[in-house]
C-alpha cells in the first residue's frame, strides 16, 4: 500500500521542474489547529493555545495558493485534526486539489470514518506502543483502545497506516507495534521523536536506537508491512552511526500552521513558528529565494517527511519502481475500479 496513490500524472510533472533546478514545494502539512484530546510527553502542540483558527473559506484559499505553486499531496493534521467540526468539508475541498492525508490520534475515527472516507487518500493512526505504554506516553488512559477501535472502523474503507513514534521509552516495543499492525491487517510507519524545547525530551539514546532501527530495516527487507523505504534506514545508519550524511531537501515540504503561516525551512529548525501567510505571498519567489543550501548537511531529525522525499533518486530503480510506477498502476486500477 502506497501513501503516494492518486496524483501520479501531476507529480511527475513536479518532480521534473525539480530537475530543471527551480525549487517547488511538492507535498503540504498542515496543523488544523493546536489543541488536542490527548497530553503526550514528547509533543509540543497541545500546550499551545489556539489564537484563532482559519475560516472555510480561507483554508479554500490556501488550497488555491498551494496548488498554484505546484503543490501536489496535502497532509491534515494538528494538534488533532478530527476536533475540527468542519474537518468533512476541508478534506473534501483538499480531494479536489491533491491527494490528500491525515495524521490522528484515532480517538475519534470511529465515529467520523463515514463521513471523510470518500475525501481521503490515505490516513495514519498514531501508535506509540501497544496497551498501558501508549496511555502512559499519549498521558489520557484509554487512548490505546481507542485508537484499536478507528482502525478496525477504518481499515478498508480508507486506505491507512499506523504512524509510530520512537522514544526512549517505547524503543523495545517496535517488533510488538510491526506485529500488532501486521495482525489488524495494516502497514506501519517509524519516525524518530525530536526533542522540542517545550516537550518531555524523550528522544531515543542514540547509541541504543542503532540496533532497533537495523532490526526494522531487516523485518522491511523480509516483506514485513513497513511504509519506511531501506533507504530511510540506511540514511540514518550511515549519517548517525556512520558519518555519511543524507542531502536535506526541507524545500520540498511546505509547512503551515493553523494560522495559515508557512514554517520556514522545516518543522524542527524553528519549533514550527510560521511567518507570511500562504496566501500573501508569492510561494515562488520565496522557494527560490531562500538559503535552502545551508541546511543540506544539517541530518539533525529523522522525520520521515522531510526525510523520505529528501531521499527519492531516479537513479534508484527499486525506488522509482515502488514510488512511481506502481503507484501508476495502482492509479489506473483505481480509475477503473
Ligand atoms: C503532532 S501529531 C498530530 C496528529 C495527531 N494528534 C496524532 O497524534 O497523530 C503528528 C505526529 O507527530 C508525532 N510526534 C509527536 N511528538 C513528536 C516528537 N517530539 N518528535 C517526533 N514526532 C512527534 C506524533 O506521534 C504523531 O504521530
Ligand atoms: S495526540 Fe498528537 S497532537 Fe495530541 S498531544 Fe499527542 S502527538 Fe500531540
Ligand atoms: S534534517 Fe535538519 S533541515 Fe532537514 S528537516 Fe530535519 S531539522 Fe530540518
Amino acid at each position: 500500500m502506497s501513501i503516494f496513490r492518486g496524483v501520479v500524472g501531476r507529480s511527475l510533472v513536479r518532480s521534473m521542474k525539480g530537475l530543471s533546478g527551480s525549487k517547488l514545494p511538492m507535498i503540504a502539512g498542515h496543523k488544523l489547529l493546536y489543541t488536542c484530546n490527548l497530553r503526550c510527553k514528547m509533543c509540543p502542540f497541545w500546550r499551545r493555545p489556539d489564537e484563532e483558527l482559519l475560516s472555510i473559506e480561507e483554508e479554500v484559499k490556501m488550497m488555491n495558493a498551494l496548488a498554484g505553486a505546484g503543490v501536489s499531496f496535502m497532509g491534515f493534521e494538528g494538534g488533532e485534526p478530527l476536533l475540527r467540526k468542519d474537518i468533512a468539508e476541508i478534506l473534501e475541498e483538499s480531494s479536489k486539489r491533491f491527494h490528500t492525508s491525515m495524521v490522528t490520534n484515532g480517538w475519534l475515527l470511529a465515529g467520523k470514518v463515514r463521513e471523510i472516507e470518500d475525501y481521503l487518500n490515505f490516513a495514519f493512526v498514531s501508535l506509540d506502543g501497544v496497551g498501558e505504554l501508549h496511555d502512559r506516553l499519549r498521558g489520557i488512559s484509554g487512548s490505546f483502545q481507542k485508537a484499536i477501535e478507528g482502525i478496525r472502523s477504518a481499515r478498508g474503507r480508507i486506505p491507512m497506516a499506523i504512524s509510530s513514534t520512537i522514544t526512549r521509552e517505547n524503543m523495545q516495543q517496535a517488533p510488538d507495534l510491526v506485529n500488532l499492525a501486521s495482525d489488524l491487517g495494516v502497514s506501519i510507519n517509524f519516525q524518530i521523536a525530536y526533542d522540542y524545547s517545550t516537550a518531555d525530551p524523550l528522544s531515543p539514546d542514540r547509541a541504543k536506537l542503532k540496533e532497533t532501527i537495523e532490526f526494522l530495516k531487516y523485518q522491511k527487507l523480509a516483506g514485513r508491512p513497513i511504509v519506511n523505504s531501506v533507504e530511510y534506514f540506511d540514511a540514518i545508519l550511515n549519517s548517525w552511526y556512520g558519518g555519511e550524511g543524507w542531502h536535506c531537501k526541507p524545500w520540498l515540504t511546505i509547512n503551515i500552521d493553523p494560522l495559515g503561516r508557512i514554517v520556514q525551512p522545516c518543522y524542527i529548525i524553528n519549533e514550527y513558528s510560521g511567518k507570511s501567510k500562504v496566501w500573501e505571498i508569492d510561494i515562488r519567489e520565496l522557494w527560490n529565494s531562500y538559503d535552502w543550501e545551508s541546511y543540506e548537511t544539517c541530518n539533525k531529525c529523522a522525520l520521515s517527511c522531510y526525510l523520505e522525499p529528501s531521499l527519492f533518486s531516479w537513479h534508484n530503480p527499486s525506488m522509482v519502481r515502488e514510488r512511481i510506477l506502481d503507484n501508476v498502476v495502482s492509479y489506473i486500477t483505481g480509475q477503473i475500479g
